[in-house]
């Protein structure tokens, strides 16, 4: 198993690609299904998720080829309707397959995901979507087994925003007959991403980036090349492991306006930033003033971010909180950091950190992919060595990271590490 070798301290300077979006990515290749034929993605990274999302769509008859962040998919002789436990145990987001599966085919049946290290993470909206469309759903032997000769379009009011949800109703409406409205949807660039893709294809969708989106179900899609957006959390994330970390770093390839409200909270931390079009360069070379935040749904700061913020906090000049609202569980991290010398406790859903001098180097486990990210940030900023465990974890969201870190002067190496017996 592969593990990171982190040696804390040096400054990063030079200027740094953001990658592809995993998130956008992923309801992207489901919706290929949508449109029997040749498809062709591109800025796609290349990635742990999205290999098994290739994988996926390969079990249900598409042809998928990943190479230079291009990916080509052939969904001309998909038949199969079916995904299977074993992989969608190993990615929720597998679950995006079943609208355009029932759109297409009349007929899905989806494994239930289970369980996650951030707490339950239900699907009942997603299967509630589906309902409201006319599917008949019944749930068997840990499958959801959806039917709908075809789909009709409905009302769908969502109690709470749902990414995933909102990308299903999105995905299934395209092809149903008459017009649905999706209330409540969820506003994040992803969505908007792949409303723009069911549009580009023949589709007829209006308000994606809102939280009311109106689909005018069509009788078919055809496919159309589309260029995926830059990944905001990768973005994030970068800019607070340089604010963590010191140094003067630009970021090209990114969309500013996807990431606001982190651009907002590193300014209130006393970090320079120079926002261009596609770029932004930070000059980090002070500690970060303490800010608390609570995530939010888009446009709010994101849960995915959370992780990095902590980080960020644990070296600041003072104490605040951190509150996730989205996933009250998400703070194995903390546990993690401690053991570098960070000074948090965590009471219910909120991180309490108390902002200390220096971190030290110590051996570290990544338990999720935000996570690791955090903990290589921290690593980076630390004294001495980090021995980061477990790095399948951040190779499923973050390409190549540690090539990408060594092009801006981190030290990082990817070791294998034998098995201990
Ligand atoms: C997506 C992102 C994930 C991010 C999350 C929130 C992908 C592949 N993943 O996940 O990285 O952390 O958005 O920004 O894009 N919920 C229900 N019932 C449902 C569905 C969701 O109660 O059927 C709840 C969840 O438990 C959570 C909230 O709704 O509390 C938001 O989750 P959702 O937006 O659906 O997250 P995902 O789409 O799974």
């Amino acid at each position: 198993m592969d593990k990171f070798v982190i040696l804390g301290g040096d400054h990063l300077e030079g200027t740094f690609s953001v990658s592809g979006a995993k998130n956008a990515s992923l309801p992207l290749m489901a919706a290929t299904l949508l449109a029997s034929g040749q498809h062709q993605l591109s800025n796609i990274p290349e990635l742990r998720d999205v290999r098994t999302m290739a994988h996926l769509l390969r079990i249900i008859g598409a042809r998928a080829e990943l190479a230079d962040h291009k990916l080509s998919i052939d969904t001309t002789h998909c038949s199969f309707w079916e995904a299977p436990y074993e992989l969608v145990k190993t990615m929720r987001a597998s679950i995006y397959v079943l609208g355009p599966l029932l759109a297409r085919f009349g007929e899905a049946k989806v494994s239930l995901p289970g369980g996650c290290a951030w707490g339950p993470r239900p699907v009942d909206l997603h299967i509630m979507g589906m309902e409201r469309l006319g599917a008949k759903i019944e749930l068997e032997g840990g499958y959801i087994h959806a039917r709908a000769d075809r789909l009709k379009g409905a009302r769908v009011t969502f109690p709470i925003s749902s990414v995933g949800a909102t990308g299903n109703v999105l995905m299934a409406a395209a092809l149903a007959d008459g017009v649905t409205v999706i209330q409540n949807a969820a506003c994040e660039p992803e969505i908007v991403a792949l409303a723009e893709f069911i549009n580009k294809m023949g589709g007829k969708v209006e308000g994606a980036g809102s939280d009311r989106i109106e689909i005018e179900g069509v009788s078919e899609l055809k496919p159309a090349p589309f260029d995926n957006i830059a990944d905001r959390i990768e973005a994030g994330t970068i800019l607070s492991a340089i604010a963590l970390a010191g140094g003067d770093v630009n970021l090209v390839n990114l969309r500013p306006n996807h990431i606001e409200s982190v651009i907002d909270c590193l300014e209130q931390a006393g970090f320079k930033l120079q926002v261009g079009e596609t770029s932004i360069r930070i000059t980090a070379d002070r500690k970060a003033v303490a800010v608390g935040i609570r995530t939010a749904p888009y446009p709010g700061f994101p849960t995915d971010m959370q992780a990095q913020w902590i980080a960020l906090m644990s070296l600041s000049g003072g104490s605040c909180s951190v509150t996730d609202t989205i996933y009250r569980d998400r703070f194995t991290h903390v546990a993690e950091l401690r053991r570098l010398g960070a000074d948090i406790a965590v009471e219910g859903n909120t991180a309490y950190v108390r902002g200390v001098d220096s971190l030290q180097g110590a051996p570290v486990m990544s338990t999720d992919l935000r996570a690791s990210a955090c903990l290589i940030m921290a690593g980076l900023a630390a004294k001495g060595r980090t021995d980061l465990s477990r790095v399948y974890h951040i190779d499923r969201g973050y390409e190549r990271i540690e090539e990408r870190l060594r092009s801006i002067g981190a030290r990082i190496e990817r070791v294998d590490e034998p098995m201990q017996v």
